[in-house]
């Protein structure tokens, strides 16, 4: 089990067992609007303002068939949605598409001499790669080949990914669609232990890695993980049968850790066998799996949200088109990692499926310095830009002056993953879009395949810290705890839910229909037995609270929020108010227990470089809190970290932090991308 950000909710809900406040307070001020430039609005791909009419709640589900027509069907769907069943949907019923198909051999007649993909090794000397829809065509068909005639792998077989960021990632992917085996990339920066474990659940019994990587300066051995994969896979009674290595750099086999006999295997070196191969794409079922996408719950065992071929691709395609506005000519760049959900949406799928030129950076963003994002930016002639709040605020940390020093032209930047704060939305969009732009703040989940809320581009203002409304088709609505509905825009607090199903919606938790149920929908499915969609609405796990305009404002995971004195504070909110303090660069704030209010906030704050220590800043901070929250939220204490411990995908481990106020095991820390500082945050602590 990898100690995944969702672990932290344990700590935290434990503690505040059998407080269930009926609100969640909300004191973020509401923001100014910002609005598109008329040259971006121009242009946009979705401009129509009857677009919300149409997709009204009483056109549903009609208005999804307009998802399906994005894409090429070998048949086309009889059923656009069958609820027979909830809340299993199936969507576009009797369909039949290839993923690969509408991938790649769709944009051959049209584009086949323009870059599908760009890589981007970390090392700046190392050139750049540009990969034509063609060679990606020749490249898919040839390891697919591979897959069917030397490996025997057919529909519905699992292949799991254990890879960096790499052309190669996607080229698997796709040759598995091709076939439709069914693939599973495990985030290449997870453990062996993390990556046996997924194998185990999957049932899967071929291993695709590579010999090794860059990453931050470094060259990582990661054929190693492989190797510790197949061993704990195999102390669980699973057996690894093949273990396809790529070669970071063609011809030479750069890991120390020698192949095993009749077990691994050298891509690289048997593909040659495969020249010039053609497969014909599988007709698949609209409902069969595309993939497998691991995440954590709140119990220990990872599950799987499996993915549809049809209603998972047309949606991604909807989205890629009218949220991040991508088009055929774009250059478009999504920092996220592959091995996430981000990375599958919105740097493999849905870019391809328009064919676009989509960018995957091997490294990380600040190497070898906070200029390296801006740099490949104006080289490639980006003017799409994809990130996260975390990756905004630690270039902000490192290079706040660096984009001014660079002429690239966004044209729409996206921020995914966790609330913004209104104060790094703004430098996002002055520093870094060089106020010309527009944002996206898109907020949906692993489980949803592509956005659930959003402002139209061209369509709707953007407000900073604030997701904005449903995007087209999605019809969300706010709980309480009693499951009363909140009233809508009365910016009260609840459990935010989406009152329909949509067809990115993974169909259900791999080998686990109950907890899939159990998970999103027992919650406020006030009858079990009911056969009509309306009462089986999809539960987020997000508290989220509606602006008069409609926005939403996402107030993170309801196992997050700590309850002081049976007041429930966002965590957000408060981060939030301490980064207003002059010096401060990232805060995090946990819930340390206390014997009369039960839980109390403490707050763990990094601050700009240059900046001194001192107790009139831990003051400072301590009275925003007080200003900006209340003294309800009054922490307990202020520590001054030298940094946070974060995930490999970014996302600060509260979790961690909390083990150490709490004075508890913080458990399994080797996930993290700086484990070193744990040990470094606990002597400040303890001193
Ligand atoms: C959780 C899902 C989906 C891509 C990456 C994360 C939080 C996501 C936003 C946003 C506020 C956000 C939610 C959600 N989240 N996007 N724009 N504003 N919060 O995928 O690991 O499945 O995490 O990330 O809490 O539930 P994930």
């Amino acid at each position: 089990m990898v100690a995944g950000e969702r672990r932290i909710s344990i700590v935290v809900a434990s503690e505040n067992e059998g407080t269930q406040a009926a609100e969640i307070a909300v004191h973020w001020q509401e923001e100014e609007y910002y609005h598109a430039p008329p040259s971006f609005v121009e242009q946009a791909n979705l401009k129509d303002p009857q677009i919300f009419e149409r997709y009204s709640i009483e056109h549903f589900p009609d208005y999804y068939k307009e998802f399906g027509e994005m894409l090429d069907w070998y048949k086309p769907w009889d059923t656009l949605l069958d609820s027979s069943n909830p809340p299993f949907w199936r969507w576009f019923v009797g369909g039949e598409l290839n993923a690969s198909f509408n991938c790649v051999d769709r944009h051959l007649d049209a584009c086949k001499n323009k870059a599908a993909l760009y890589f981007v090794p970390e090392p700046e000397k190392e050139p750049i790669i540009a990969l034509t829809y063609q060679e990606l065509s020749v490249q898919v068909n040839e390891l697919a080949a591979y897959f069917r005639d030397g490996l025997n792998l057919k529909r519905g077989d699992r292949v799991t990914i254990h890879m960096p960021m790499v052309l190669e990632l996607a080229v698997t992917m796709l040759a598995c669609a091709r076939l439709g085996v069914i693939h599973s990339v495990v985030f290449g920066g997870f453990s062996a232990q993390a990556c046996a474990d997924r194998m185990v659940d999957s049932d899967s019994s071929v291993l695709v890695t590579m010999d090794g990587y860059w990453r931050d300066g470094k060259w990582l051995d990661h054929k190693e993980k492989a190797d510790e994969t197949v061993r704990a896979a195999g102390k669980a009674g699973h057996a690894v049968r093949a273990v396809l290595i790529f070669e970071r750099y063609p011809g030479e086999y750069r890991s120390s850790f020698g192949l095993v006999e009749n077990r691994d295997i050298i891509v690289n070196d048997i593909l040659s066998q495969y020249t010039g191969e053609r497969v014909e794409p599988e007709h698949m079922a609209a409902d069969d799996t595309l993939f497998l996408m691991y995440t954590s719950g709140s119990t220990g065992k990872p599950k799987a949200a499996q993915h549809s071929t049809g209603g998972y691709l047309s949606y991604v395609t909807a989205m890629s088109k009218w949220i991040l506005d991508i088009k055929p000519t774009d250059v478009y760049w999504c920092m996220a990692d592959i091995g996430w959900i981000t990375g599958h949406s919105f740097i493999v799928y849905g870019p391809l499926a328009l064919g676009a030129s989509s960018i995957i950076y091997e490294g990380v963003p600040s190497c070898p310095d906070a200029g390296r994002p801006w740099r490949v930016a104006k080289r490639l002639g980006v003017n799409i830009f994809h990130t996260s709040p975390t990756a905004i605020r630690s270039l902000r940390k490192l290079g706040p002056e660096e984009p001014a020093k660079y002429d690239y032209d966004f044209k729409l930047m996206v921020t995914v993953g966790e609330p913004i704060e209104p104060d790094v939305w703004r430098w996002y969009y002055n520093t870094v879009g060089k106020g010309n732009v527009a944002i996206v703040d898109t907020w949906w989940q692993t489980e949803n395949g592509g956005f659930l809320c959003s402002t139209v581009p061209a369509l709707a203002p953007m407000k900073p810290g604030s997701t904005g409304p449903g995007v087209p088709g999605i019809h969300p609505v706010i709980y309480d705890e009693d499951g009363n509905v909140v009233p809508p825009k009365s910016g009260k607090g609840g459990n935010i839910c989406i009152r329909n199903p949509w067809p990115g919606l993974m169909m259900g938790i791999w080998g686990d229909p109950d907890r899939y149920i159990a998970t999103y929908y027992q919650r406020y499915c006030k009858d079990p037995e009911s056969k009509d969609w309306q009462d089986w609405p999809y539960f987020a796990g997000d508290g989220a609270m509606q602006a008069p305009d409609g926005y939403y404002r996402i107030l993170g995971r309801i196992d997050d929020v700590i309850n002081v004195a049976g007041h429930r504070l966002g965590t957000k909110e408060i981060e939030s108010a301490v980064l207003e303090v002059k010096g401060v660069a990232e805060a995090a704030v946990i819930a340390a227990a206390d014997a009369i209010k039960g839980v109390i906030p403490e707050i763990y704050v990094t601050l700009q470089p240059g900046v001194a220590p001192s107790d009139q800043l831990q003051r400072s901070v301590v009275d925003i809190i007080v200003r900006d929250i209340g003294p309800i939220a009054r922490p307990r204490k202020v520590w001054l970290v030298p940094d946070l411990p974060k995930t490999r995908s970014g996302k600060i481990m509260r979790r961690v932090l909390a083990s150490i106020s709490n004075q508890k095991d913080p458990g399994d820390i080797t996930s993290l991308a700086n484990p070193e500082i744990v040990e470094a945050i606990r002597r400040t602590v303890s001193e």
